[in-house]
């Protein structure tokens, strides 16, 4: 059989990504009715979840939900295993999964979960790299079909034609909103400052009608369905901080930003969000904020996944 991994978020099809929101709506109906839902209970599943960053909201959805599909998990970082002593990731990737069922790995560099891809036996998911973020975008995606649904219901038909206003810094989550405003027919408003800014090839676009970009972050919001931003400065990145400060100070979303977006625009941001940086309190704690939600959808969307990829379409 085929292995698929999930490396980026143009991993998969749109028509994948039809099943993948529907099916997180229903897995998520059952979690709240607390029905059982036990896909991996019999054979046991075993997932392998890889840190070599900090991480409490993938670590906790991926773990929790692993266990409510009935399976396990086995927890790594770098400091307690031989990954950090320098262990080549060919090898670490042969010996883990030849005993679990899926992989999920949060590092730096996409060409370093690339190698551990080639060389697995099992699907390896994304749990955010440098530069990309594809799990954190099927929750946001999911959330904004939760929140817009469709008059016929098609969760593609929610998306198409939609406008994401992206602040602040061009960087893994950016680069994943526009492959999938590329592969679902949306248009991202991307607005960062100067020398941040979102790079097609290292985003792995080819169409440049997905995107637009705008120095003022405020026309970047005009019109906008959803606003969405991040951290000024991402894990990895802490030695820029101070010069971050100084460029980002003018990408915090306020409530003048919100008010030039639609009237029933949402925000969204992956989190941990720090206030008064890149969002005001106003408005993440605001009546257009949805973060909790976009939060817990993670484990649903990702329940969604890991069972797409070992046992298909259910
Ligand atoms: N959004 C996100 O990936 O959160 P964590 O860094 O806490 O996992």
């Amino acid at each position: 059989m085929t292995i698929r991994h999930y490396l980026q978020f143009k991993d998969l099809s749109a028509d994948e990504y039809a099943y993948l929101l529907r099916r997180a709506a229903f897995i998520k109906g059952k979690f709240k009715a607390f029905e059982k839902h036990h896909p991996f209970a019999d054979p046991d599943r075993t997932l392998a979840m890889i840190f070599e960053k900090a991480s409490t909201r993938t670590r906790v959805s991926f773990e929790a939900g692993m266990y409510q599909l009935g399976g396990s998990v086995v927890h790594l970082t770098t400091g307690d295993s031989q990954l950090g002593r320098a262990e080549p990731i060919e090898d670490s990737a042969k010996v883990i999964s030849r005993m679990v069922d899926l992989v999920m790995i949060r590092t730096f560099e996409q060409t370093k979960i690339e190698r551990f891809a080639a060389h697995s036996r099992v699907p390896v998911i994304n749990g955010l790299t440098n530069e990309f973020h594809p799990c954190q975008i099927l929750a946001d995606l999911f959330t904004l079909v939760e929140y817009r649904p469709a008059p016929g219901g098609d969760p593609l038909d929610a998306l198409r034609g939609k406008v994401v206003a992206w602040v602040g810094d061009g960087n893994n989550m950016a680069n994943t909103w526009l492959q999938a405003a590329e592969l679902l027919g949306f248009t991202v408003h991307v607005s960062t400052p100067s020398g941040y800014e979102v790079d097609p090839a290292l985003a792995g676009i080819t169409r440049s009608d997905c995107f637009k970009t705008f120095k003022d972050p405020r026309e970047a919001c005009a019109g906008a369905d959803l606003v969405t931003t991040d951290v000024w400065t991402s894990m990895g990145f802490e030695a820029e901080n101070e010069v971050r400060r100084a460029a980002f100070a003018q990408w915090c979303v306020d409530e003048d930003m919100m008010r030039r977006a639609r009237p029933d625009a949402l925000f969204m941001h992956c989190l941990p969000a720090h206030r008064g940086e890149e969002v005001t309190a106003e408005v993440i704690d605001g009546p257009q904020s949805v973060v909790w939600d976009e939060a817990e959808n993670r484990m649903h969307v990702q329940k969604a996944l890991m069972e797409y990829l070992l046992l298909g379409r259910l």
